[in-house]
């Protein structure tokens, strides 16, 4: 498989939003719902975002065959808590998608 850079991985998160929006016929308020920050305008941003004091990419688990125990494919994948799987009652990203993520943070998070 060719190698996931930060661009594919914005898009899969971006393109999620979209078809929420799609969806539900509505814009999703990230920041209204989201305790603590959350976004993806850069990788930066990514790596600081801490929703309900849940890191999404936790540094620990970047680049050591980790991926698939941080906050973010947790949440992408099933309920974790009393937090519903996101994005929040559909539609989901999809299984391929998904693993798009877990390679690029197990290949250290590239540009
Ligand atoms: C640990 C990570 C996260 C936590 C704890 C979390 C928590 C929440 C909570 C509490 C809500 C409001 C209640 C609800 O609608 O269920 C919400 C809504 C939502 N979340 Fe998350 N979330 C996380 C990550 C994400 C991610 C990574 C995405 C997108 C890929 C996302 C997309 C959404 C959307 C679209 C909504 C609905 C917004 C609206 O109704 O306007 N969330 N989330």
């Amino acid at each position: 498989m060719s190698k996931v850079n930060w661009a594919r991985v914005k898009e899969i998160l971006d393109n999620s939003l979209i078809r929420w929006q799609t969806e539900h016929g509505r814009e999703p308020k990230m920041r209204a719902v989201h305790e603590g920050h959350i976004g993806w305008n850069s990788k930066e941003e990514l790596m600081e975002s801490r929703p309900y004091d849940k890191q999404l990419i936790e540094p620990d688990k970047i680049g050591n065959g980790r991926a698939e125990e941080t906050n973010l494919v947790r949440i992408l994948k099933k309920n974790i808590g009393g937090f519903r799987r996101m994005p929040s009652r559909g539609p989901y990203i999809p299984d391929d998608e998904i693993n798009e993520l877990v390679q690029w943070i197990n290949d250290g998070v590239p540009d």
